[in-house]
């Protein structure tokens, strides 16, 4: 069911249940300050921080941020290694979490990350199992594609193994094999900076999602923003293929 904004905000208004934020021109932000790229996505770091709060303060119930994809690991390592710092402070930071409320997911494939950074991930998923507010989802190592593989692969074993038939794939079982089983699909998916791409994020899962895009670069983002992504979603005609 829709949700409405609280007090302070314009009543009537529908808040999305899932928002997927690609968080895109760190390097741009940057590079007009004479920055290095790797403070770029520092500010970033914090604005997915400010953000994440916003969402649960406003009762939104899911977020998903694309933090890394499967293809950025093709930039210069010191910016890769820049990134993976980040994501360990936020990792150290996750536990305090527990008090926000707020969930941590991690989706996309943790093989290829340091082993530090896994125990963390899945000391931080375990450590907010129960929270009961917002769910983040950091995509990490992430790639839409390779979701939908993954999950191909799992369906495959469990016919192998003589589990499941052939048939017994509908749409329902197939989302079941993603990263984001259980979810709901995201109604708003985000995107700052000006690109017009999806870029390989939640490629299944975006199938009726409203594109938002704005031309703030990702450092620069606030709730403003967010507040005008979602007065944006509520303008929207959203049929789902009727009329
Ligand atoms: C895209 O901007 C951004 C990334 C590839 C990294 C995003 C990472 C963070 C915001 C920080 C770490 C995250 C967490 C969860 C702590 P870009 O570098 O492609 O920007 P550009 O298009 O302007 O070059």
């Amino acid at each position: 069911m829709p949700r409405f904004f609280a007090s302070k905000k314009p009543a009537q208004r529908i808040l999305p249940q899932h928002i997927g934020i690609i968080m895109d021109g760190n390097g741009r932000w940057a590079k007009k300050r004479g920055l290095p790229r790797k403070a770029g996505h520092s500010k970033g770091a914090e604005t997915f921080r400010t953000i994440t709060q916003y969402c649960q303060d406003i009762g939104i119930k899911y977020l998903t941020v694309y933090a890394f994809s499967t293809e950025n690991w093709k930039r210069p390592q010191d910016e890769v290694n820049a990134i993976m710092d980040l994501l360990r402070d936020y990792l150290h930071n996750a536990f305090s979490h527990k008090d926000d409320n707020i969930r941590s997911i991690f989706i996309g494939d943790r093989q290829p990350l340091d082993e530090d950074i896994r125990d963390l991930m899945a000391q931080a998923e375990e450590g907010s199992r129960d929270a009961t507010g917002l769910t983040v989802n950091v995509a990490l190592n992430y790639g839409g594609r390779q979701e939908i593989v993954q999950a191909a692969q799992k369906l495959a074993r469990q016919v192998k193994e003589g589990n499941i038939s052939p048939e017994d794939i509908d749409e329902e079982r197939f989302a079941s094999a993603l990263y984001t089983a259980g979810q709901p699909d995201p109604d708003l998916i985000i995107r700052p900076s000006g690109e017009y791409r999806i870029s390989n994020f939640l490629l299944w899962q975006c199938a009726y999602a409203e594109f938002v895009i704005m031309d703030t670069l990702w450092p620069d983002f606030t709730s403003k923003h967010l507040d005008e992504a979602i007065e944006i979603y509520n303008g929207r005609n959203r049929r789902f293929g009727g009329i």
